[in-house]
């Protein structure tokens, strides 16, 4: 989604916010502009489509300066081109503004300013309008008030930042409901709406809180509340590298990504068992805990939200605290969860799953249960980030930074962690012995070669792709832990490869989706061993008595059965655990929409219309 950058005190300023823009293309836009401030003008450069188009323009008009903002914009309000991209002036060309999320009352400001004439169909214009409007009040014109006096006015979510040309090495930035980050390293301050943009420069940065307000100078950060008062951020430093957030020879982010699983997975299940003092048993932990776990030992009732890939993972979440922790567990869709009346109180345990941890639908759901008083606990992958600060317990899944726009390291180490919490839950609860919870451990250590070899298919997958990366529809079915990974190949599918794709529980095929099936259409099911595998056979028999393709995706104990009736197996080896078998089981999946959608020429790392951090409602 939306992205920022601003650095103010170095004279190649935009070079480095194109660097910045650069870095943050991951996450999905349709335009790009920037300002610069030489204390004479605001000089707006901007474009729709991609960072190229921008860049072209700016060679035609070189420019130096110490400080500048940038945008990569993904549209919400008015149509995706030159005019509404960001930065947005105000008439006079004093104030410039870029802004991430949705302001809700923009239509009510804007009558407010009374016969005004706007340059874009843009939510965020008016604020631009407003800012210069409070500075022409002032006497003695101060940035940082103005925009304090016109933030308090806004509804809705948003990073917002603005440069006035009356004060050339300023940037005024805030922060409510959508991330913000503000650095300062060997006299250059900076802003950015992620990490990602800043990491050439400090690995040393700050997340704005909900509600406050920063002046970025060179000199320094200042932070504010919205009194005025001065306010601390949430410090921290940044534990990947450069190196981290490169291609390394990989033909796409998605790809090396895929490949990273092995480590993702080792890493997120790194030093979860140890001794809380010498002497004492190994016990699963969280990363970090600010509730009893005398409390978590009252939990009656569950609901995991979450979003899109993320609440695939949670669906396997569900089956792993069912199984080991016996407690009833919910999945639901955060974006629905707040908008009825789930009957949640302090006994309901609310687990957030999202990679980013600033899904704007997730931390909603979130902050819903908490004013329930219901505990929250996340497991978000992006240190620092919104979701992991207001939850009273984190895991983080150390997965690294994720850029393909399509999740997939992400995906895995959720279940990982959903796996850990299950144990963690059972071992609060007392419903496992201690050497239970250490065996199913060491047996999960066994994952990252297993997904190793999963990998060593990618051949296999390529030719399948090969054969069926025209097929107009794929079906995907499966029953208990294949049932989310039947959902996430479809979403795998559809999102980079933009063909139709749906997932059913396989014996729900017969009420109603089976009339879909044609000779020739494409069944992908998800068959591992275990005690739905007999199920799944009678699954896969009715649909290619209709003709369909079948390719199942089946475990050394089930492939020699699966040969008689797919027209494909791709054979796994058998996961540690039948509830790891999931983080097995999506890896053919994602290498298979991989490989269509390269075949087909689509922008595999950047799919059309989505965004790698949703930020808005
Ligand atoms: C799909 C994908 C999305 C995200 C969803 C939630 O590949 O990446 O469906 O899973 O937007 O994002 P997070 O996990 O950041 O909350």
């Amino acid at each position: 989604m939306c992205g920022i950058i601003g650095i103010t005190g170095r004279e190649d300023a935009v070079q480095g916010i194109l660097a910045g823009l650069k870095r943050l293309e991951y996450r999905g836009y349709d335009s790009a502009g920037l300002v610069t401030n030489d204390g004479r003008d605001l000089r707006v450069t901007k474009r729709a489509g991609k960072l190229e188009n921008l860049t072209r323009a700016l060679d035609s008009q070189p420019m130096t300066t110490s400080t500048g903002i940038g945008h990569t914009r993904w549209a919400t309000h008015g149509a995706p081109n030159d005019r509404n991209s960001h930065p947005h002036l105000d008439p006079s060309g004093r104030v410039a503004v870029v802004h991430n999320g949705i302001i809700e009352n923009y239509q009510a400001l804007k009558a407010g300013l009374g016969d005004v004439r706007f340059a874009s169909d843009t939510d965020t214009e008016v604020t631009a309008h407003l800012v210069a409007r409070e500075l022409d009040a002032q006497d003695a014109p101060d940035l940082l008030l103005a925009v304090r006096r016109v933030v308090a006015q806004l509804r809705g979510a948003y990073s917002i930042c603005f440069v006035a040309v009356d004060d050339p090495t300023t940037i005024v930035v805030a922060k409510h409901e959508a991330p913000l980050i503000v650095a300062h390293a060997d006299g250059v301050g900076y802003c950015a709406s992620d990490v990602a943009a800043l990491i050439d420069h400090t690995r040393d940065v700050a997340a704005l809180l909900d509600g406050q307000i920063a002046r970025i100078s060179p000199e320094g950060v200042e932070v504010f509340d919205v009194d005025g008062n001065e306010a601390e951020p949430h410090r921290y430093t940044v534990d990947w590298d450069l190196d981290a957030a490169e291609k390394k020879g990989y033909e796409h982010f998605m790809l090396k990504e895929i490949h990273e699983q092995p480590q993702a997975v080792h890493d997120t299940l790194l030093d979860r068992h140890t001794s809380p003092s010498p002497g004492e048993p190994p016990r699963l932990h969280l990363d970090e805990l600010r509730i009893d776990e005398r409390e978590l030992a009252r939990i009656d009732k569950v609901f995991i939200v979450a979003c899109g890939t993320s609440l695939h993972a949670g669906m396997v979440g569900k089956l792993a605290i069912e199984h080991w922790a016996g407690i009833p567990v919910d999945v639901e869709v955060a974006s629905e969860f707040r908008y009825r009346d789930p009957i949640v109180d302090p006994h309901t345990l609310v687990i957030a799953l999202s990679q980013s941890g600033e899904t704007v639908d997730t931390i909603a759901a979130a902050s819903h249960a908490r004013d329930q008083r219901a505990p929250v606990i996340s497991i978000v992958n992006v240190v620092g980030s919104t979701l992991a600060r207001e939850a009273d317990g984190v895991i983080y899944t150390h997965a690294g930074p994720e850029v393909a726009v399509a999740s997939t390291k992400a995906f895995t180490t959720q279940i990982v962690g959903t796996l850990l919490l299950g144990l963690y839950l059972a071992q609060v609860r007392g419903r496992m012995y201690a050497t239970e919870t250490a065996d199913i451990l060491t047996r999960l250590q066994q994952i990252p070669d297993a997904i190793t070899q999963a990998l060593n298919l990618d051949q296999e997958i390529r030719e399948l792709a090969q054969r069926y990366h025209d097929v107009d529809y794929t079906m995907f079915i499966g029953r208990h832990a294949g049932l989310p990974i039947a959902m996430e190949g479809a979403l795998k599918l559809k999102e980079i490869s933009y063909l139709h794709a749906e997932a059913f529980p396989a014996g729900e095929m017969k009420h109603g989706p089976i009339a879909l099936i044609e000779p020739g259409t494409l069944v992908i099911a998800l068959a591992p061993a275990g005690h739905v595998f007999a199920k799944m056979v009678s699954n896969i028999q009715e649909v290619k008595a209709r003709g369909a393709s079948i390719l199942a995706i089946g475990t050394d104990g089930s492939t020699a059965d699966l040969k008689e009736h797919a027209d494909h197996v791709l054979t796994l080896p058998e996961p540690p655990h039948e509830l790891a078998g999931p983080v097995l089981s999506v890896i053919p999946l994602q290498l298979f929409s991989y490989h269509v959608a390269t075949l087909r020429g689509e922008d595999v790392d950047q799919p059309r219309n989505l965004a790698k951090t949703v930020t808005v409602e």
